[in-house]
C-alpha cells in the first residue's frame, strides 16, 4: 500500500463527509452534527494532503514538513484570532474576504502550474488541456478575487453601497468575455511559456476588472444574493485549481461549494423576486436611486411611544408577532426579546416570530440569533407563513427591521426595492417600530411604514427599550 493510495482513500472518505455535512446543515436540528462532520472531513483532507506532499517532496522531508508547519501555524493563528473577534453582524464581510482568498489562491495555483510547464511543451497534445485548465482557473479566480474585495468593501461600509452604473455596462462585461475568449485562443496556441505569458497576464487584468465591475454594479439591498453568488464562484475557482493540481478532493469540494452556492443564490433570488441572470450578469438594482432617501420620499407625522405605553398595548393584546431585523443583531437584543415573548406567552398571549429571508446581514442570521436565545423553533415562522396571519394580529413589534417591512416595495414601482416581497407588518392593528432614529436601512430607502396611522415609533437602542418593557410588564 503506497502513501498515494491511502491518501486517495482518505480523499474519498473526506468527500463523503462533506456531502453528509451539507445534508446535516439543511435543517436547524442537525446543523451542529453537519458542522462536526465537515470539520472531520477537512481534518482528514489536510492530513492526507500533508502526507502526500511529504511523500512527493523533492527536498529532504524535514524541510517540507517545517515549511508546511510554518504556514499552518501562521494561518491558524491569524484565522482563529479574526474569527474569535468578529461580531456576528460582521460575518458576511468576513465571508466575502475569505472568498477573496480562495480566488487569489486559484490565480496563484494557475500561475504556479503554468510556470512549471516544461519549455517548448505546447506542441504536445495534452498540454492544450492543461493550458485551458490554467486559463479557466485564473479567470474564475481573478473574477472571484476582486468581486469579493468589492463585496467586502460594500458590506463593511468602506465602499458606497449604491450601484455603480457605467454607461453601456452590459456591453463592457460582454467585451471582457469576448476579449478573454480571444486571449484563450492566443494562450493555447503560443509556442512556449515565454510567449504564452502575455495573453495570460492580459486576461488576468481583464478578469480582475470584470470581477470588480460585476459586483460594483450591484445595489445595496441585493448584496445578500451577491455574497452567495461569490460563494459559488469561489467553489468553481477551487474546482478549477483542483484540475490544475490534479487533486480530486479539491475538485469534489469545489463542485459541492459551487453547486450549493448557486442553489442558495437561486433560492435567494426567488425570495427577493429578482431574476437570477440579472444578478449573474451584474448591474442589478440599476435605475435605483440608491442613496439615502432614494425612491419613496414619503414623510409626515411620526407618533412616538414609550416603553410603558407599549407594555400596556401588549398586556391588552391577544396575538403578537415579532419581526426581528439587523438592528436586533446590532443591539444584541435577542435574549431580552425572547424573555419578553416568554412572559407574554405565560399570560396567554399568542406570540410568533416572522422572519424575512434576507433579514439581517447573512442567510439565516435571525434564525441563528433566535435559536441562541432558545426561542422554540415552532414559534419562528417564515415570511410566507406569517403574512396571511398579520391582518388578524393585534400588535406587531418590528425590532430593528427596516427594508424587510417596507411597504414601498409593494406600493412604489420607482423604489429601488420595488418587487421585493416584504413582511406586511402594516396590516396588523398596531405596529411598534424599535429603532434609534428615522434613518434608512441597508438599501438606503425611506420607509413609509414609520408614518402610517397605526404605527408607533419607540426610539432608542432595541435592547434597552425591550428591557424597559419587560420591567414595566
Ligand atoms: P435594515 O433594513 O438593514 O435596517 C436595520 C435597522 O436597524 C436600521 O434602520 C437601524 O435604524 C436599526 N438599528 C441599528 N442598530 C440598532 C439598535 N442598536 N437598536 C435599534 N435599532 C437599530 O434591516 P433588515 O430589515 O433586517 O433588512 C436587511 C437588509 O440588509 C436588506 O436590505 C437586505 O437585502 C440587506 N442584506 C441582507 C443580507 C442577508 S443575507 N440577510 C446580506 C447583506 C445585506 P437606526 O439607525 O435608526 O437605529
Amino acid at each position: 500500500m503506497t502513501v498515494t493510495s491511502v491518501a486517495q482513500a482518505a480523499y474519498v472518505i473526506a468527500g463523503l463527509l462533506f456531502v453528509l455535512s451539507l445534508a446535516g446543515l439543511s435543517a436547524q436540528e442537525s446543523a451542529r452534527r453537519g458542522t462536526v462532520l465537515g470539520m472531520l472531513g477537512m481534518g482528514l483532507a489536510i492530513a492526507a494532503t500533508i502526507a502526500l506532499a511529504l511523500d512527493r517532496s523533492q527536498r529532504p522531508w524535514p524541510v517540507t514538513a517545517g515549511l508546511i508547519l510554518l504556514v499552518l501555524v501562521v494561518g491558524a493563528a491569524v484565522g482563529s484570532w479574526r474569527a474569535r473577534r468578529v461580531e456576528m453582524t460582521q460575518m458576511p464581510e468576513l465571508i466575502a474576504l475569505l472568498h477573496s482568498f480562495v480566488g487569489l489562491s486559484a490565480v496563484l495555483v494557475g500561475y504556479g502550474s503554468f510556470l512549471a510547464e516544461p519549455v517548448g511543451a505546447a506542441a504536445a497534445g495534452g498540454d492544450t488541456v492543461h493550458r485551458v485548465e490554467v486559463f479557466l482557473g485564473v479567470l474564475i479566480g481573478a473574477v472571484t478575487f476582486t468581486g469579493s474585495v468589492v463585496a467586502f468593501g460594500k458590506l463593511s461600509g468602506r465602499l458606497p453601497s449604491a450601484p455603480l452604473t457605467l454607461p453601456g455596462r452590459h456591453a463592457l462585461n460582454l467585451l471582457a468575455l469576448v476579449a478573454s475568449a480571444g486571449l484563450l485562443a492566443w494562450f493555447v496556441t503560443a509556442d512556449d511559456v515565454g510567449a504564452a505569458v502575455l495573453p495570460l497576464v492580459l486576461m488576468t487584468l481583464v478578469a480582475l476588472a470584470l470581477g470588480w465591475h460585476l459586483v460594483a454594479a450591484i445595489g445595496g439591498g441585493d448584496m445578500p444574493v451577491v455574497v452567495s453568488m461569490l460563494n459559488s464562484y469561489s467553489g468553481w475557482a477551487a474546482a478549477a485549481a483542483g484540475f490544475t493540481l490534479g487533486n480530486d478532493l479539491l475538485i469534489i469540494t469545489g463542485a459541492l461549494v459551487g453547486a450549493s452556492g448557486a442553489i442558495l443564490s437561486y433560492l435567494m433570488c426567488q425570495a427577493m423576486n429578482r431574476s437570477f441572470w440579472s444578478v449573474v450578469l451584474g448591474g442589478f438594482g440599476a435605475g435605483a436611486t440608491g442613496g439615502p432617501g432614494g425612491g419613496t420620499q414619503e414623510a409626515g407625522e411620526v407618533r412616538e411611544t414609550s416603553p410603558d405605553e407599549v407594555a400596556g398595548l401588549l398586556t391588552a393584546a391577544r396575538s403578537v408577532v415579532v419581526v426581528p431585523g439587523y438592528g436586533m443583531a446590532v443591539a444584541k437584543a435577542q435574549h431580552p426579546v425572547a424573555d419578553l415573548a416568554e412572559r407574554l406567552r405565560a399570560r396567554g398571549v399568542t406570540v410568533r416570530f416572522g422572519v424575512h429571508p434576507v433579514a439581517g446581514r447573512l442567510p439565516g442570521h435571525m434564525n441563528v440569533l433566535l435559536a441562541e436565545a432558545r426561542v422554540p423553533y415552532d414559534l419562528v415562522l417564515e415570511m410566507d407563513e406569517v403574512n396571511p396571519d398579520l391582518p388578524g394580529t393585534d400588535v406587531v413589534l418590528v425590532i430593528g427591521a427596516n427594508d424587510t417591512v417596507n411597504p414601498a416595495a409593494q406600493d412604489d414601482p420607482s423604489s429601488p426595492i420595488a418587487g421585493m416581497p416584504v413582511i406586511e407588518a402594516w396590516k396588523a392593528r398596531d405596529v411598534v417600530v424599535f429603532k434609534r432614529s428615522l434613518a434608512t436601512g441597508y438599501a438606503g430607502v425611506q420607509n413609509p411604514l414609520f408614518f402610517r396611522e397605526n404605527t408607533r415609533m419607540l426610539f432608542g437602542d432595541a435592547r434597552e427599550q425591550v428591557d424597559k418593557i419587560v420591567q414595566a410588564l
